[in-house]
């Protein structure tokens, strides 16, 4: 396996200080933070950091191979990009920008529902490489028009989510007035301030939105309107119930 390392950026932890640096702390937080008091975003990276790696010295070898077969395709790499919604908050086209990066490294990028680009745009950016997660809308119209969407743009895989009956606890969401889009608090406004390259190019972008869901919002939601609706659309708990109809609908790949 062929690995070079970019020389200013060699490990994550380097990334993540980058993207610190880079971005207002209220995007940056969302991103970076867990659900509740973090336990679980501990848990799992205090889980990885146990894995050990076992060397055989003296012994032949004859190299190694990260590449593993899912769903029918090879991929370079044994993970790949998962869906995070509002991606564009974090910096403008994110999602464009990763699902790109996604194809040419030959690793799965999985759009969100509640993502800044539409199933559309990446369908046509990634020539169909590229997964979608669905959240489950109350309405089985939308349902199957989302599924319809994802099927015409050429979708590898149908990622379907039901592990999310209602919006996670989030401190510092809240205590950042996160929303859609963010509150114009006066901290929100010091920290945008404070980062004027991404508020230059978030100001020439135009505000990030919820590109797939848009098609089915009325026009010229406020704030609180906006919420409300996001409320609404999604059915939270998902019954065992809704699955045989997706089954049905999609004939592709299922996850
Ligand atoms: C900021 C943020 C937004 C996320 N948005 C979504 C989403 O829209 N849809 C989804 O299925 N999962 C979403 N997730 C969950 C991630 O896809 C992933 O499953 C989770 O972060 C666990 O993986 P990790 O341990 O690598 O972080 C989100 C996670 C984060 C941190």
């Amino acid at each position: 396996m062929d690995l070079s390392y970019n020389t200013n950026y060699p490990s994550i932890e380097d990334l993540r200080e980058r993207a610190r640096r880079r971005i207002p702390r209220f995007a940056f937080e969302y991103l970076d933070g867990g659900c509740n008091e973090d336990v679980n975003l501990y848990k799992n990276t205090a889980e990885l950091r146990e894995v050990e790696l076992l060397p055989y010295y003296l012994k032949q070898h004859s190299g190694s191979d990260l590449k593993t077969e899912l769903f029918g395709h090879v991929y370079d790499a044994p993970f790949g990009i998962a869906p995070v919604g509002l991606q564009g908050l974090m910096w403008p086209n994110a999602s464009e920008i990763l699902a790109k990066a996604a194809v040419k490294h030959n690793i799965p990028f999985v759009l969100s529902t509640v993502s800044t680009a539409s199933i559309e745009r990446i369908g046509e950016l990634t020539e169909g490489r590229f997964w979608f997660q669905l959240y489950h809308p109350a309405d089985n119209a939308l349902r199957d028009d989302m599924i319809d969407r994802a099927e015409a743009a050429g979708c590898e895989v149908l990622v379907l989510l039901c592990d999310v009956p209602t919006f996670g606890y989030r401190p510092r969401e809240i205590r950042n007035g996160l929303s859609m889009p963010p509150k114009m608090t006066l901290r929100n406004i010091l920290q945008i301030m404070g980062k004027p390259e991404w508020a230059i190019r978030t100001l020439i972008h135009g505000q990030p939105e919820f590109a797939t869901l848009k098609k089915y919002m009325p026009n010229d939601l406020n704030m609180k309107q906006l919420g409300l609706f996001m409320n609404q659309f999604f059915s939270k708990r998902m019954p065992e119930s809704k699955m045989p109809p997706i089954r049905d609908r999609w004939k592709g790949k299922l996850y």
